[in-house]
Order: structure tokens, then sequence, then C-alpha cells
């Protein structure tokens, strides 16, 4: 076997664990065959494979300081691989490459108040560094966390969740874009960017983190930039349709003014200051 074919040669790994979490989402937690840890940042990805199916990339949604060697991947059934992947139950093997791509820089955020805004899945890659900031929580300062997404039911983690409303250590707001009348939901309703004019933001010292459907990214910054958060402190996690997932293909390619990134490597988390210019970024 060629060196340029062992890149694609997936690890063997187990299901370990599954719980469902929505009509659509389920979590895996997943160890690798080999025993070692999956080594990753938060913010990274996995090319997850389902041998005869194909293979999708998935962010890593624990932190790295979680204990025991296994991983968690939040996976929504969409296509091929995802509704595949959630037909397996416990004990069942799974293909897993990477970890891949660029992660949220922890040292730089260190020391600084935090802005989490995550909307519907974008929680998936977000929740790996928050729960990565609550397990290092003397390290940082401030912790704001916004989630939304479109109806309560929708809501994911909820036991994680239910713990964040009531941490003192955290400023946890949820909003809904709609709630059906015989719901109970003590959140907002509206789209997430009607909490952000209610969080306090120090531009000195604050540091943003975004993750949502790419309609979010737009109105998000522009409500972070009216709270004049310069760009340099604001990270994105973005996804584009991947095939190969280091760097070969191109089919994640984004195209701006200044030249082209490729999401699977410089991304998916980028700094909006780098990708401000790419009209095709946001
Ligand atoms: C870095 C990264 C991290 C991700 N993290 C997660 C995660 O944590 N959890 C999660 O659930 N998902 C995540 N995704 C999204 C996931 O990889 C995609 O949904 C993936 O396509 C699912 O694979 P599939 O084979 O199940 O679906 P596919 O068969 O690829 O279909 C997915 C959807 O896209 C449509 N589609 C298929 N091909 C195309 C095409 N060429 N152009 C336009 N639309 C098309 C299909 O109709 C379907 O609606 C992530 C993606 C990236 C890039
Ligand atoms: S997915 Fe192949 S270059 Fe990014």
């Amino acid at each position: 076997m060629s060196a340029e074919e062992s890149i694609y040669l997936p690890e063997t790994a187990t299901i370990v664990d599954t719980k469902e979490m929505t009509e659509r989402e389920k979590l895996f937690e997943v160890e690798l065959d080999s025993g070692e840890e999956l080594g990753h940042e938060p913010g990274q990805f996995v090319e997850l494979s389902i041998p005869g199916i194909g293979e999708a990339p998935i962010s890593v949604s624990s932190a790295p300081t979680k204990e025991g060697h296994t991983f968690e991947l939040c996976v929504r059934a969409v296509g091929n691989v995802t509704n595949a992947l959630h037909r397996k139950e416990k004990g069942d093997k799974i293909g897993i490459r990477g970890p891949y791509g660029t992660s949220f820089p922890v040292e730089e955020l260190e020391g600084r108040n935090l802005l989490f805004i995550a909307g519907g899945l974008g929680i998936a890659p977000l929740r790996s560094l928050i729960n990565y900031v609550i397990d290092k929580r003397e390290d940082f300062q401030d912790v704001n966390i916004l989630y939304g997404c479109r109806k309560p039911c929708e809501l994911l983690y909820e036991d994680e969740v239910e713990d964040w409303r009531t941490n003192d250590e955290l400023d946890y707001r949820e909003t809904v874009d709609e709630c059906p009348d015989d719901v109970c939901w003590e959140g907002n309703v509206g789209v997430i960017t009607t909490l952000i004019p209610g969080v306090d933001i120090d531009v000195e010292n604050t540091y943003s983190v975004v993750c949502g459907p790419p309609i979010m990214y737009k109105f998000v910054l522009q409500e972070l930039e009216e709270k004049e958060l310069p760009a340099e402190q604001i990270y994105l996690s973005m996804e584009r349709r991947m095939k190969c997932g280091v760097g070969k293909c191109g089919h994640c390619q984004i195209n701006g003014e200044e030249g082209e990134y490729y999401a699977c490597q410089d991304g998916p988390v980028f700094n909006y200051a780098d990708v401000q210019g790419f009209e095709e970024a946001i």
C-alpha cells in the first residue's frame, strides 16, 4: 500500500453506547479498537465511515478533557451515511479517520470572557469547547452561552443543558424560533440574534465562538459588529461539503479575492478576520 492510499484508510472503532436525543439526532459514544485516545482538540472533526455506504465528516462533540478514552459524535440522520449510522447499535463497528481540521484556539481564549453562540446542530462542535471550559473553569473569565433551535423538542443534550441552566458559573440563555401552544417553555421565543443585545460584552476582553446553520452567520455577525466586537475576537466553525477531509480533493474550497481556503484543512474553525472578505464563506 502506498503512503498516499494509507491516509484514506479508516481505523476500526466500536460504538459503545447510543442515546436518542431528538427525532433526528442521536449521540454515539465511540472507542477506537486500537485502545488509543482519539487525541482531538475542541472543534476538530473525524471522517466516519460505514463499510459499503460511504464516509461523512462529523464533529467531535465531547471535550478532550472527558474521562476515559471514548469520544462522542452527535449525528443528524440526513442521508446515506448518517441514516446507516442511526441503524447501528451498541457493539457495532464503524470506521474513523482523523481527527482533522483546525480547532478553537484554547490558549488564546484562556483568561478571556467567552460568548458561545450556537444554532441547532452547531451546538455539537461547540459542546466540545464548552465542556473543556467547564472542566478548566478557573482558566477562563465570564462565560455566556446562547443556544437557539427551531422548537423546544429540537433541543440537544437536554440533561447537560439543564446543568448549564443551573450552573452559577455560567450565564446560559436559550431561545426557540417557535413554540407550540401545548408545550411548556420558559426560555425566549425568537431567533438567536434576539438574545445578543441583552448580553454585556466587554470588547477588550471578550471572544465569541459561533457555530450554526449557514443562514445564521450573517445576522449573528451583524449583531456582534453592532456591539463593536473586533473581527479578530470572533471564531466561526463553518461546514462545507467535504470528501477527502485532508486537503487533497478540492471539494471544500472556499474562494475569496485574496485566495482560497480548504475548509477541511484551513477550517472548519476560522478566525472571522481571515474570512471576512470571502463573500462565499459567510
Ligand atoms: C466539518 C464538518 C463537521 C460536521 N459535523 C457534523 C456533526 O457533528 N453532526 C452531523 O450530523 N453532521 C455533521 N456534518 C454534516 C454531515 O457531514 C453531512 O450532513 C453529511 O453530508 C452527511 O452524510 P450522509 O451521507 O448521511 O448524507 P448525504 O447523502 O451526503 O446527504 C446529506 C444531505 O445533503 C444533500 N446532498 C447530497 N449531496 C449533495 C450535493 N452534492 N450538493 C448539495 N446537497 C447534497 C442530500 O440530499 C441530503 O439532504 C458536518 C460536516 C462538516 C463539513
Ligand atoms: S475535503 Fe478534500 S480538500 Fe477538503
